[in-house]
């Protein structure tokens, strides 16, 4: 099934196929390490690194609690299967990487787990250990885990993997960091259908908006899009066997556009897709949204699907 025209579907998203055509320059306020972008056989800019573009990003306080207020409830419905995934058990080391405000950590703590959170974000990890002050998190990047080898028995990432400039790095990390019989487990969401998750989105800034925006190219925001991409990439990184499950994840909200509302507060991505929308446009996307979302209506609210897939392996 191709969910989207023209090439944006399950390989990129809308933001990743324009992105490699930098247009202007963009400031960086973290003074990490810049390009120089040559369009048209003149070098027309500096820009921000993607990576950079989301350390910024999940650094500002207010997108941190835009998504700790509007996405935690949604992301968090994966944390139990991705920890089982993990076979994390008492007593085991485990590691959430991109922990955000450390949910995956905190609840393999509740199973009497040592956790131990990292992110890229110091915004992050402050909130997490206000919130968890007996855990550990510290900053850190997940291509280069500041972790000796053979340290965790398990390492998950909740939603961390679509935001990694490297994927691939960070599987090749975690096995690293993993005792021999440990097990890595990361979730993602899955299969950009226009009617589900974030796709409705996608689909709607598609139709009505421009996907041309100037954001530095990025991952694809579905990167387990399909099972057999999901176990090619366990397995180059070390892993097997493979195991992969799509438990349920359901966004409930109060109004159907609740959705967009939060996509503009609580992500960096997404809100950078949308803050470059005419005001036309945004309105007709509001509107394309609002009908789709309108189709879940249930109990006194809505009901949106967000497809995900949990992939889990072992290093043996
Ligand atoms: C969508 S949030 C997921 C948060 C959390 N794991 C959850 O369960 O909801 C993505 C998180 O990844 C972090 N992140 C993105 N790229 C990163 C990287 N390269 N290294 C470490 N953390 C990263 C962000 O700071 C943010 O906290």
């Amino acid at each position: 099934m191709r969910p989207f025209a023209d090439g944006l579907g399950q390989r990129c998203s809308p933001i990743i196929e324009f992105a490699g055509r930098v247009r202007r320059a963009t400031r960086v306020r973290d003074g990490g390490a810049r390009l120089q972008a040559k369009a048209r056989g003149k070098i027309v800019a500096e820009v921000e690194t993607f990576h950079e573009f989301e350390r910024r990003g999940w650094s500002a306080e207010s997108v941190v609690l835009g998504y700790h207020d509007s996405f935690s409830g949604i992301t968090t419905q994966a944390v139990a299967p991705l920890l089982d995934a993990a076979a994390a058990k008492p007593g085991g080391k485990v590691l959430d990487v991109a922990c955000g405000a450390g949910y995956a950590a905190a609840a393999a703590a509740e199973r009497g787990c040592s956790a131990t959170g990292v992110d890229f974000s110091p915004t992050q990890v402050a909130l997490a250990a206000r919130l968890h002050p007996t855990l550990v998190f510290c900053e850190g990047d997940a291509s280069a885990l500041p972790f000796g080898a053979d340290e965790f028995d398990a390492v998950v990432s909740n939603f961390g993997i679509p935001h990694f400039p490297d994927p691939q790095a960070f599987l090749r990390e975690a096995f690293r960091v993993l005792r021999r019989g440990g097990r890595v487990a990361v979730s993602a969401w899955t299969n950009p259908d226009p009617r589900l998750g974030f796709g409705v989105l996608y689909a709607a800034v598609q139709k009505h908006g421009r996907v041309d925006v100037p954001i530095p190219t990025g991952p694809n925001f579905f990167p387990f899009g399909d099972t057999a991409q999901c176990e090619r990439a366990l397995l180059e990184a070390g892993f097997t066997p493979i195991a992969i499950t799509t438990p349920p994840v359901i966004y409930r909200m109060a109004t159907p556009e609740t959705f967009l509302d939060a996509a503009m507060k609580g992500t960096v991505r997404g809100a950078a897709l949308l803050a470059a929308q005419r005001p036309e446009a945004l309105a007709a996307i509001r509107g394309a949204m609002r009908e789709a979302i309108g189709g879940y209506a249930r109990d006194g609210a809505f009901e949106l699907p967000m497809p995900t897939i949990v992939a889990a392996g072992e290093k043996l």
